[in-house]
């Protein structure tokens, strides 16, 4: 007997049925202009749904304005995203394939230089910060003070009582998600950004409840999956992304326990990445031989 599972053939995940398996992961196009999508990303995520994949996910968007990575990031912190999104997530279906969002926050990786431009912190007294209408606001905020490399930025610890306003920022961002018709939504939790570094004991040094031990680390990750799932349709799948080994404390052990946790509140798959929390490539299985 034949159980091989085939790469075309269709995969059902609560009521989303994907025609195919072929999946185009979130990639960041860098070429948002204050948060709304254009007519590159409409091209970007177009020709991947027109070529026959099965689900097409729209890179990183951001819940929060102080979450955007670059200038060119994408936004869903407010209802003025939702039509720009709508024609992305309705083209893609045209096409015969499932739309995705991957919903973000860059923590204290946001306000950087696009990686053809350096990659680095924008610094303060640079063209880029001079071109930003609302510098004020962009705000590097994180689990703890401590900067994400050597020379970056310190970020502002999260207050306990300001955890709960981010995430409702996901929860809100997920119901606009919806109203903008997309089928499934991804949580980024990986690569060194918001929701991983409350998981990492590198990035997080908080004793409270949310930090100190790994049980209290992922508890950010558990009620980011848990206000989603409550605001999100139970008949749409929801994926999260992990960086399932950063090599700074985070590996697989703690990957399976956080996924059996987050499987018990609703969550569809996860998505395994690697690496992001330290300023270097992850080592391992991804290097080449
Ligand atoms: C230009 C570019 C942008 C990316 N943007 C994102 C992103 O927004 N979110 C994310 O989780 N991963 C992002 N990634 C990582 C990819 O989704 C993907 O995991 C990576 O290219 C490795 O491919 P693989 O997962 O098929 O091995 C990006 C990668 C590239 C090359």
């Amino acid at each position: 007997m034949d159980n091989s599972v085939k790469l075309f053939s269709a995969l059902k995940i609560r009521y989303c049925e994907l025609p195919n398996r072929v999946v185009v992961a979130p990639m960041h196009q860098y070429a948002a202009v204050d948060g709304y999508v254009n007519d590159w990303h409409l091209m970007n995520a177009g020709r991947f749904a027109a070529g026959g994949a099965g689900l097409v996910m729209m890179e990183s968007t951001k819940v929060e304005r102080r979450g955007c990575g670059t200038v060119g990031d994408l936004g869903l912190w407010d209802d003025c995203f939702i039509p720009g999104l709508a024609r992305m997530a309705g083209f893609i279906q045209h096409c015969g394939a499932k739309s995705g969002i991957q919903l973000g926050h860059s923590g204290r990786k946001a306000r950087c230089m696009r990686p053809w431009e350096g990659g680095r912190p924008v610094a303060a007294d640079s063209d880029t910060a001079r071109s930003v209408k609302d510098w004020d606001d962009w705000e590097l905020v994180a689990p703890s003070a401590l900067a994400a490399d050597e020379g970056w930025p310190v970020p502002r610890a999260l207050g306990i009582d300001e955890i709960a306003s981010v995430v409702e920022q996901f929860a809100q961002a997920a119901e606009r998600a919806d109203r903008a018709g997309f089928d499934m939504i991804e949580l980024h939790g990986a690569h060194g950004f918001l929701i991983h570094e409350f998981l990492s004991p590198l990035a997080n040094q908080r004793q409270d409840a949310y930090g100190g031990t790994e049980s209290k680390r992922m508890r950010f990750a558990l009620e980011v999956a848990e206000a989603v799932r409550a605001r999100w349709p139970a008949a749409k799948p929801l994926f999260m992304r992990l960086s399932v080994q950063d090599d700074a404390g985070w590996g697989p052990e703690q990957s399976v326990v956080l996924a059996r946790e987050l499987k018990r509140l609703g969550v569809d798959a996860i998505d395994c990445s690697a690496g992001g929390i330290l300023g270097k490539p992850p080592s391992g299985a991804a290097k080449p031989a």
